[in-house]
C-alpha cells in the first residue's frame, strides 16, 4: 500500500511478500462468492467502527465523513447489482475495504486501524445470525399457525394414536397437530435463547489480543445494536459456538419437519389414505400416469441430512483448532449458509402444504375401530372397579386374544362372553369400549380428552396473536 516502496504484491496485506499469490492460491483461498452475502453487515461494522475512530480521536471529522459516504455508496452499488466482487481481493471485507480505498482515498485506508479481518468476520457473522433469528422466530411461528388451524379445523374428529406404528389408542387430530406445534415452539425459544449468546460485539479484539489504541467497544456494541461486548479478546477470535448452536437449532427444526413429512408420506399412501395432499404440492410420475407422489414432504425429510450434515461439518472444523483464529474457519460459513437457506425453504413450504392439506376424517374414525384401541380403556375400567393393573392387563389380554380368534372387535363381544374373563365387568363398560368414550375420559392434563384439546387449541391460538 505505501507509495514509497511497492512489493511483489498487490494485496492490502501484500507488503512483505516478494511475488504476486499464485492463481491456484487465489482460486483455493477465496471466500467471496459466498461470503459477498455478509455486505450489509460488514458495511453497518465499518461505519460503527468509524464513528467510534472519530469519537476517540483517530479519525478526522473529515476522514470520517468520506469513509461514510463512500460505504454508502458502495452498499448501493452492490444493492443495484454494479458492483464487481473480484476473487483476488479474498473474501467481503477486502473487497469493500479496497473499494473504499479506490473510491476516497487515505481516509479509507485509516479504516482498519484497532481492527483485523478476524474480529470483523466475527462481526458480520454474528450480526447475520442475529437476523436469521428473528426471521426463523417469525418462519417458526408461521408453521405454528398452520398446525393450530388444523387443529381448530378438525375439532373432535379422531384417529388412532400409534407407538411402533402400531394402533395404540384412539386420539383427536387436534392433539396430533398440537404435538408439532410443541416442537416448533420449542425451536422458537432455543432461537431466542441462542439470540443472546449471538447478541454480543466482538469487535475492538482485533486480532486476538485486543487493541493498544484508545478505541472504546461499548460504543460500537450500543450502536450495532448489541447487548454488550464480549469478554475474552482470544476466546472472541477463536469462539464458533454460536455458529454452531445457531445451526443445531436448525438441525433439530429439519429433524421435527423430517418428522411430520414421514407422516404425511405414509398417510397419503393407499394404505393409509388419512390425508390428501393439495395436487399443487405433489408431483406424477414419468411412467406411471396414475401417480401422485408426496415429493415435497420426502425432499424435506431427505434434506434433514444435509442440515445435521452442516452441523456435523461446524462440529468437526472446531474440535482440532488451538486458539485462536485459523484459516480454516472460514469453513464455517457454508454450512451455516446452506443450513438457513435449506431450513427456511423447508419451513416455509412445509406451513404452506399445511394449509392445504385435508384430513380424511371418515377413514381415519374408520380405523380407530379395529385394532384393539380401546384395550387400555377396558384394563382402565377394571382398575376402576379394583382390579389391581397388572391383572387387568392380564384380563384384556386374554379379552383380546379371544376377539383375535373370534375375527372380532371388544365392543362387539356380548357382557357374558366379557363376564368370562372377569366377573366385576358389568353393562356401563360398553361406554369405555366405544372410541368417543376412550378419548373423552383422557381428561388428565395434556391428554388427548376433548376439553383439554379445546383448552389447548384456545391456548396456542391466544399465544399466536390468532383470536
Ligand atoms: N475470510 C476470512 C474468514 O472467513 C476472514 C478472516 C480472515 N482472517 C485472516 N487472518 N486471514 O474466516
Amino acid at each position: 500500500m505505501s507509495k514509497e516502496k511497492t512489493g511483489g504484491s498487490a494485496k492490502l496485506w501484500g507488503g512483505r511478500f516478494g511475488e504476486a499469490t499464485a492463481g491456484s492460491v487465489e482460486a483455493f483461498s477465496a471466500s467471496i462468492h459466498y461470503d459477498s452475502r455478509l455486505y450489509k453487515y460488514d458495511i453497518a461494522g465499518s461505519k460503527a467502527h468509524a464513528t467510534m475512530l472519530k469519537e476517540q480521536g483517530i479519525l478526522s471529522e473529515e476522514d470520517l465523513k468520506l469513509i461514510i459516504k463512500g460505504l454508502s455508496e458502495i452498499e448501493a452499488e452492490i444493492e443495484r447489482g454494479e458492483f464487481e466482487f473480484k476473487r483476488e481481493l479474498e473474501d467481503v471485507h477486502m473487497n469493500i475495504e479496497k473499494a473504499l480505498v479506490d473510491k476516497v482515498g487515505p481516509a479509507g485506508a485509516k479504516l482498519h486501524s484497532a481492527r483485523s479481518r478476524n474480529d470483523q468476520i466475527a462481526l458480520d457473522l454474528r450480526m447475520y445470525l442475529r437476523d436469521q433469528c428473528d426471521y426463523f422466530v417469525d418462519l417458526l411461528t408461521e408453521a405454528q399457525k398452520s398446525c393450530v388451524q388444523l387443529a381448530r379445523k378438525y375439532l373432535g374428529k379422531v384417529m388412532p394414536g400409534y407407538t411402533h406404528v402400531q394402533r395404540a389408542q384412539p386420539v383427536l387430530v387436534s392433539h396430533h397437530m398440537l404435538a408439532y406445534y410443541e416442537m416448533f415452539g420449542r425451536d422458537r425459544e432455543r432461537i431466542v435463547d441462542c439470540r443472546k449468546r449471538i447478541n454480543l460485539s466482538p469487535l475492538g479484539c482485533a486480532a486476538l489480543a485486543g487493541s493498544g489504541l484508545p478505541i472504546h467497544r461499548e460504543s460500537v456494541a450500543e450502536a450495532l445494536g448489541f447487548d454488550g461486548v464480549t469478554a475474552n479478546s482470544m476466546d472472541t477470535s477463536a469462539d464458533r459456538d454460536f455458529a454452531i448452536e445457531f445451526v443445531n437449532c436448525l438441525a433439530l427444526t429439519q429433524t421435527h419437519l423430517s418428522r411430520i413429512s414421514e407422516e404425511l408420506v405414509f398417510w397419503s399412501s393407499q394404505e393409509f389414505d388419512f390425508v390428501n395432499i393439495a395436487d399443487k404440492f405433489c408431483t406424477g410420475s414419468s411412467i406411471m400416469p396414475q401417480k401422485k407422489n408426496p415429493d415435497i414432504p420426502e425432499l424435506i425429510r431427505g434434506k434433514s441430512g444435509r442440515v445435521v450434515g452442516s452441523l456435523m461439518s461446524l462440529f468437526t472444523l472446531m474440535k482440532g483448532l488451538p486458539l485462536t483464529y485459523n484459516r480454516d474457519m472460514q469453513e464455517d460459513k457454508e454450512p451455516v449458509f446452506d443450513a438457513i437457506d435449506t431450513v427456511s425453504a423447508s419451513l416455509a413450504i412445509m406451513a404452506e402444504l399445511l394449509e392445504n392439506l385435508e384430513f380424511n376424517t371418515k377413514r381415519m374414525q374408520e380405523a380407530t375401530e379395529t385394532g384393539y384401541v380401546t384395550a387400555t380403556d377396558l384394563a382402565d375400567y377394571l382398575v376402576m372397579k379394583d382390579v389391581p393393573f397388572r391383572d387387568a392387563h392380564g384380563i384384556v389380554g386374554r379379552a383380546v386374544a379371544f376377539c383375535i380368534d373370534k375375527g372380532c372387535e371388544l365392543a362387539d363381544l356380548e357382557l357374558e362372553e366379557l363376564q368370562q374373563f372377569s366377573r366385576v365387568i358389568g353393562d356401563d363398560v360398553y361406554d369405555v369400549l366405544t372410541v368417543e368414550g376412550s378419548v373423552n375420559s383422557r381428561i388428565s392434563t395434556g391428554g388427548t380428552g376433548r376439553e383439554r384439546v379445546e383448552e389447548a387449541v384456545a391456548k396456542a391460538e391466544k399465544q399466536l396473536g390468532m383470536v
